[in-house]
């Protein structure tokens, strides 16, 4: 673990804390805390395989031990299969929303994979409504804005990643599933596998926002052939981008935003350390970026954490954090009336810390 070169001291966790955030990049099956976990297999009878943590404590040595993605997901896919009820997905959704609300996220826009559930017979409706419940409660009790962005999982096939956007069409159409993105095992599984699914969802929907996990374990052409083919206008890490000059120009001239996982990255082995990430790089080249969670049950840490780590390894003033802020705004999928309340926060914010930090 690399010794942090900035302190980020109280009065900046404080800043940090109550910044405007929002967060582009969490999975809801990734906020399954162990302790929820044990709870839903109890109330659902189901039995974990034995090759599976029994307590909280063996949950934290495994989820600090994942060799690459791979391994990490081997284990999600089991994790999620407590979740049965709609109950379930709400109750799971809730706790994430009071979390990120509680670390200063105004507003987020949150992954989920139904064909993991749909492949264990959970209907597609139960999934939906638990999740769309969750975000308009968490309206109402958080006054947080929060939309829902169904995954394909790439290593099923493109015909299932099909059928399932076939079925989901009415969320679509009655704005219940805002985005479409790409998620699971990458470097297998490239983009131009899912043409078909993306062209279906453009062409019906040219309103819903498309994104698709690049460039965290595979190489810049996955952020290519993403855009390119998929017609993303956000990638997901995308980390890998800054192997390419002429792909960072691209996306620095589009303002296509990249959603970046810190914690995700050091605990997934991507990197040894977040001081390794190209944040410098891309914040240099007016590239926009997030900073996000990814599977914070997992990785150790919520929206608020990943932003305390990147200020502890590149010490950002509040200027720059204001600029990472606004990019976030700009690049979220609410309506303008909202992005402007965000953006007038976070001023209020900047101007009080300005002079504090
Ligand atoms: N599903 C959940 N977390 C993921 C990640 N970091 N990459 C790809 N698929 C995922
Ligand atoms: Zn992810």
């Amino acid at each position: 673990m690399t010794i942090p070169k900035y302190e980020c001291t109280d009065c900046m966790k404080n800043f940090l804390k109550e910044l405007p955030k929002c967060e582009h990049h969490v999975h809801l099956e990734g906020t399954l805390e162990p302790n929820l976990l044990f709870k839903l297999a109890e109330r659902n009878n189901i039995i974990l395989p034995s090759t599976f943590p029994t307590t909280v404590e063996e949950c934290n040595i495994r989820y600090n031990n994942f060799g690459d993605l791979q391994d990490f997901l081997d284990h999600y896919y089991i994790g999620m299969s407590v979740l049965i009820t709609e109950q379930d997905f709400y109750d799971l959704a809730m706790a994430y929303f009071q979390k990120a609300c509680e670390d200063g996220c105004l507003h987020s826009e949150v992954f989920f994979d139904p064909q993991g559930h749909l492949e264990r017979n959970i209907d597609l409706e139960t999934v939906v409504a638990g999740f769309d419940k969750a975000c308009k409660d968490a309206n109402k009790k958080f006054g947080t804005t929060n939309k829902l962005i169904m995954c394909l999982l790439r290593h099923l096939p493109n015909s299932d990643g099909l059928k399932v956007l076939r079925d989901s069409k009415k969320y679509y159409q009655n704005g219940t599933i805002h985005g479409l993105g790409l998620d699971s095992s990458e470097k297998p599984f490239p983009p131009q596998l899912f043409e078909d699914c993306y062209n279906l969802i453009r062409t019906e929907f040219p309103n819903v926002g498309l994104t698709a996990h690049a460039g965290e374990e595979g190489d810049y052409t996955y952020v290519e052939n993403s855009l390119n083919l998929l017609n993303v206008t956000r990638i997901d890490h995308g980390i890998n981008s800054k192997q390419s000059s002429e792909l960072m120009e691209k996306l620095y001239q589009n303002k296509t935003m990249l959603t970046i996982c810190p914690l995700s990255n050091v605990k997934l082995q991507c990197v040894k350390d977040v001081a390794e990430l190209p944040i410098p790089l891309f914040f240099d080249k007016g590239i926009p970026f997030s900073i996000n969670s990814d599977d914070p049950a997992y990785f150790g840490g919520y929206i608020l954490d990943n932003y305390i780590v990147v200020h502890e390894r590149f010490g950002f003033s509040v200027e720059q954090w204001k600029t990472i802020s606004l990019n976030g705004i700009n690049g979220s999928w609410c309506d303008e009336s909202r992005k402007q309340e965000l953006r007038d926060k976070v001023d209020e914010v900047c101007n009080k810390y300005l002079e504090l930090v």
